[in-house]
């Protein structure tokens, strides 16, 4: 049985210049068929169900209504078996978040919330392209605690245009004084086929990695003083809150994705579903596969994944995965620890993370 299941809702308030995750401005006239069809797609693989993790990405999944919201999720209840479920995280935008909806949700299952902050500053927030104020993530917040939600992520990102370490402190700041449950902390990163590419490439902007590694040192240590374990690079959280689909998704677990762009990982399959909602719709309408590729993960492959997502965690990577040499040589230069059986990325090799895994796979 399949123990974790994503859900991928497609549709933003408005689309931010930064993000390539896949997603569309919403869009009333598409709403229902994606519903119907996505319930139409779980009810193809329910008997292959048992989810103890159920996370709905996006896109923004509080972009829907109230009653799309409890469409969906009744749906989904009357198809898979939910009796296995501990945790069930919904995305939100600030701009998304109503006590009425917050209350729907709690009452519908889901029991964590992950919201996009990402900055405190107002102006930041205007580079962003955000489409709320800092005062509205702090309302949705009082809002989601009035819900009765006991476990909310706050996501933040660093290394923005203009962003200087004092205002990197400041977000911090104000986000511990608001006591999340978790942190999730991402440097921003210049992903093609988004407009900051195209005005990166411009040079409208001057990225500066030595200020980005000293803003990710001072995310590790504010957050440490705090009293929050950084269980990966860019996530901490609250002992005992560690996010339970995120760990599944690193340790290689399978996991059954729904929606447009959705990846499946099952046993040595792996497959990816269209990027493209109209297409996705249309596929299951006319009952064939919405799968835009399919591979199979071979030995090797694992191997590599393995190496690169557990390196990125507090619980490395067992050393015996790793080339001798190449591991040494990454020990003597500073980036690499190694305790007993396992190897984990020094403070500097977390900064190198992705560099690291390529030397060593
Ligand atoms: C699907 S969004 C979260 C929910 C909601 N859509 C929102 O933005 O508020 C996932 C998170 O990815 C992060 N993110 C998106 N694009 C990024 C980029 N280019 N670089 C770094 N982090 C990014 C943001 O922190 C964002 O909150
Ligand atoms: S960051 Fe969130 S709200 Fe903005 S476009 Fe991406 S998924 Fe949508």
């Amino acid at each position: 049985m399949i123990a974790h299941l994503y859900a991928h809702i497609p549709f933003c308030p408005k689309v931010c210049p930064y993000c390539s995750f896949y997603k569309e401005a919403s869009d009333r006239n598409k709403t229902q068929a994606f519903l119907e069809a996505m319930l139409t797609e779980a009810e193809g693989c329910a008997q292959d169900l048992l989810p103890e993790t159920i996370f709905f990405g996006g896109g923004t999944p509080t972009a829907l209504s109230t009653r799309q919201l409890e469409f969906l999720i009744n749906g989904l209840r009357q198809r898979v078996d939910f009796s296995a479920v501990k945790e069930f995280t919904m995305e939100m935008n600030p701009a998304t978040v109503s006590l009425e909806k917050a209350s729907a949700l709690r009452e519908l299952g889901v029991n964590r919330v992950s919201m996009g902050v990402q900055s405190w500053d107002a102006t930041l927030l205007q580079t962003l392209g955000r489409v709320h104020t800092a005062d509205q993530a702090r309302r949705s917040y009082e809002i989601l605690r009035e819900a009765g939600f006991a476990n909310i992520n706050l996501d933040l990102m660093f290394g923005i245009p203009g962003q200087t370490s004092t205002q990197w402190q400041e977000s911090l700041r104000v986000t511990l004084a608001l006591n999340p449950d978790h942190i999730s902390a991402y440097c921003l990163t210049y992903e093609e086929d988004t407009e900051y590419f195209l005005r990166l490439s411009r040079g409208e902007f001057r990225p500066d990695e030595s200020l980005d590694a000293d803003l990710f040192e001072m995310t590790m240590d504010t957050l440490a003083e705090a009293g929050f374990e950084s269980y990966e690079i860019s996530n901490h959280t609250r002992p005992g809150r560690e996010c339970l689909h995120n760990l599944a998704y690193w340790f290689g677990h399978d996991s059954l994705g729904l929606g447009p762009s959705a990846f499946s990982t099952v046993k040595n399959e792996r497959w990816k579903n269209v990027s493209d909602t109209s297409a996705y719709i249309a596929h299951i309408q006319d009952g064939t596969d919405p799968v835009d590729f399919r591979e199979t993960i071979d030995s090797a492959t694992r191997r590599v994944e393995q190496i690169a997502f557990s390196l990125r965690t507090n619980r490395g990577v067992p050393s015996h995965l790793l080339p001798v040499e190449k591991a040494a040589a990454l020990v003597a230069n500073g980036l690499l620890r190694q305790e007993s059986d396992r190897s984990h990325l020094t403070r500097a090799g977390q900064m190198l993370a992705d560099e690291v895994a390529a030397s060593v796979i």
